[in-house]
């Protein structure tokens, strides 16, 4: 292939290549008893021939819960250390949106990066809930043009969706994710034991990426997450697990099999319900949890679904019946806030949405279950009403 042409004529070299990546996504549990090779299996995988050295970034929330787990962490490569070392002990950060909301942890992590001397072989190890992935990963893509990641995702949101993507990110200027980059890890490890200790909110909120993915892309598995509301709400093992890797594959499958993983082109499929669901979090200053606020953007955007006769009634029904169910919101009162000019602040996240997308608006509604389509307008009277006949569901429902 001729990945270098040259057009004398107009002084212009044209330059074309491609990258692969591969990483494997791997589930497990107690991924630090010093018995469980996953991690090994997945570095050996990678063609590691000496050595690394090694940073690890842990979520404070997780420890909060698990205090044991720094000193099992740190005897956990003790035992391993032909195959990685600990350049220093565990460093804890703050876990929640917190740790993305200024650059001062990404200074703080690029800082500590430097004094270990990590150099581009050596391996960061981030640990924890989806926003100090979010920060972490951003600070491994920058520190010396990107060094080795590996992404131990410990909520069910991060396990499903923020955790095994390829992005990261931090918010600035009043709005998510601004800075950021596409940075695919080398290994992400899932271990389904960390989900124990989270808080009913924390762990449900992931469930609410499964239903925007279901919605969208999957009938089969709508179905399986209306049959089993219950059990998800009761932290059912068994539910909780088949919701993970089902979301998990189905958000992998579009990054791999989409043609556009970095997601250069207006549309963006997996960002159904996040119109709303970004500007809520902001309005609430990060009270409401990612996923909580995107079950209210998939409810709400359901709505103008149905009233543009993309779905039926009965669908739109049992949408918010099964979201109700889970114990996920409907509804909230940040739907309401408006500007100093009498607009719903919502409106002027669809703004901000399109501005973060570039190009056209875009935004993926559902087409029948399991079915999506893209609309490029977005009628707010339409929206409004939405907004009504879900505050009235929220409070019949409930
Ligand atoms: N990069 C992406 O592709 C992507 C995709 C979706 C969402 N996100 C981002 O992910 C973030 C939300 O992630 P999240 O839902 O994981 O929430 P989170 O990271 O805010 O964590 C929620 C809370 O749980 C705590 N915690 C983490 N693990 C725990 C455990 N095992 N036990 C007890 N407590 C624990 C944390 O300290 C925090 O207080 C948002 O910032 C969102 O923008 C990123």
């Amino acid at each position: 292939m001729n990945h270098l042409s040259d057009n004398n004529s107009q002084n212009i070299f044209e330059l074309k290549f491609d990258q692969i990546y591969n990483y494997p996504v791997c589930f497990t549990r107690d991924v630090f008893n010093i018995s469980n090779n996953t991690l090994i299996k997945a570095i050996a995988a990678k063609n590691q021939a000496q050595a690394k050295k090694t940073l690890v970034f842990i979520d404070k929330g997780l420890i909060n819960q698990n205090p044991r787990l720094l000193k099992k962490i740190v005897k956990y490569f003790e035992h391993h250390k032909n195959l990685f070392y600990l350049a220093k002990d565990p460093v804890v950060f703050p876990g929640g949106e917190c740790v993305k909301n200024s650059w001062d942890h990404v200074h703080l992590a690029t800082r500590i990066m430097n004094d270990s001397a990590l150099d581009r072989h050596g391996v960061l190890v981030a640990v924890g809930g989806g926003a100090l992935l979010d920060m972490a990963g951003f600070a491994a893509a920058i520190f010396h043009r990107g060094v080795q990641l590996i992404r131990i995702p410990t909520t069910t949101l991060s396990q499903n969706d923020a955790g095994i993507g390829v992005k990261n990110g931090i918010n600035q200027y009043g709005k998510k994710n601004s800075i950021g980059t596409f940075y695919p890890p080398n290994v992400v490890i899932n271990d389904l034991s960390f989900l124990k200790t989270l808080t009913f909110d924390h762990f449900i909120g992931g469930v609410a990426e499964a239903f925007k993915i279901a919605l969208i892309r999957d009938d089969s598995f709508f179905l399986f997450l209306e049959k089993n509301c219950s059990l998800l709400k009761q932290r059912d093992q068994k539910a909780i697990q088949e919701t993970i890797k089902r979301c998990a594959r189905l958000h992998l499958d579009h990054i791999a099999n989409s043609g556009d993983p970095f997601e250069t082109g207006s549309s963006r499929p997996l960002d159904y319900g996040h119109w709303s669901a970004h500007k809520i979090e902001m309005l609430s200053e990060f009270s409401m949890g990612h996923g909580q606020a995107v079950s209210i953007g998939i409810a709400l955007d359901s709505y103008y679904a149905w009233r543009h006769s993309l779905i039926c009634r009965t669908e739109l029904d049992r949408i918010i019946t099964a979201l109700n169910k889970c114990g996920l919101p409907v509804w909230s009162p940040y739907l309401e806030i408006m500007d100093a000019k009498g607009l719903l602040e919502i409106e002027n996240g669809l703004e901000e949405f399109r501005q973060h997308l570039g190009g056209r608006l875009t935004f993926t509604m559902p087409h029948g279950i399991g079915r999506s389509c893209e609309l490029h307008k977005m009628d707010f009277h339409i929206v409004r009403e939405g907004i009504s006949f879900l505050k009235k569901a929220s409070f019949d429902l409930n």
